[in-house]
């Protein structure tokens, strides 16, 4: 019986710090400051901040987009980051193939690219109107 009790208390104690681990992580994870439709922010939570993201231990990619800090480029320079974003999206750069093969669920489905490009026009048109 005391037995039974240690390993119920252990099975409590793993319980509790997974769940720990796990909420430390959501808040975590929705951290993108760019202002951005929920459904589009989700796209890009899902499938490009993990390495598109100032704390990302990949170099490569979080020196060429960050999106934890886009929304404190300039008007210009926001607008070269989703002129970039549109053109990996319609040739199908990202998220990279060879990531891909491990993780085949983050690859983009069609309505998934059609959003996130639906939404770089209308950011872009937005910035652009606002320069003039
Ligand atoms: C597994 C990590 C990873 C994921 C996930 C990922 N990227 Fe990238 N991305 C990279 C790396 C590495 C580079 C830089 C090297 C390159 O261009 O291939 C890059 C480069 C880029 C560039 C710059 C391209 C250029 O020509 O300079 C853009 C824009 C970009 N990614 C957008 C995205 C978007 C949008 C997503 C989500 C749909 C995404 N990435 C998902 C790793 C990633």
């Amino acid at each position: 019986m005391k037995n039974l009790n240690l390993l119920a208390s252990l099975l409590l104690v793993f319980l509790l710090s997974s769940s720990m681990l796990l909420a430390d992580e959501k808040p975590e994870s929705k951290e993108i400051p760019m202002k951005m439709p929920e459904n589009v922010k989700a796209i890009v939570d899902n499938s490009c901040f993990g390495c598109h993201n100032t704390d990302s231990r990949n170099e490569d990619a979080r020196e060429h987009l960050d999106f934890k800090t886009m929304h404190q480029l300039s008007d210009i320079k926001k607008l070269g980051a989703l002129k970039e974003i549109r053109e990996v999206i319609e040739e199908n750069e990202m998220p990279p193939e060879k990531f891909l093969e491990k993780r085949p669920e983050k690859e983009l489905t069609d309505e998934q690219r059609q959003l996130l490009i639906d939404w770089v026009k209308k950011e872009s048109m937005a910035l652009m109107n606002k320069e003039k």
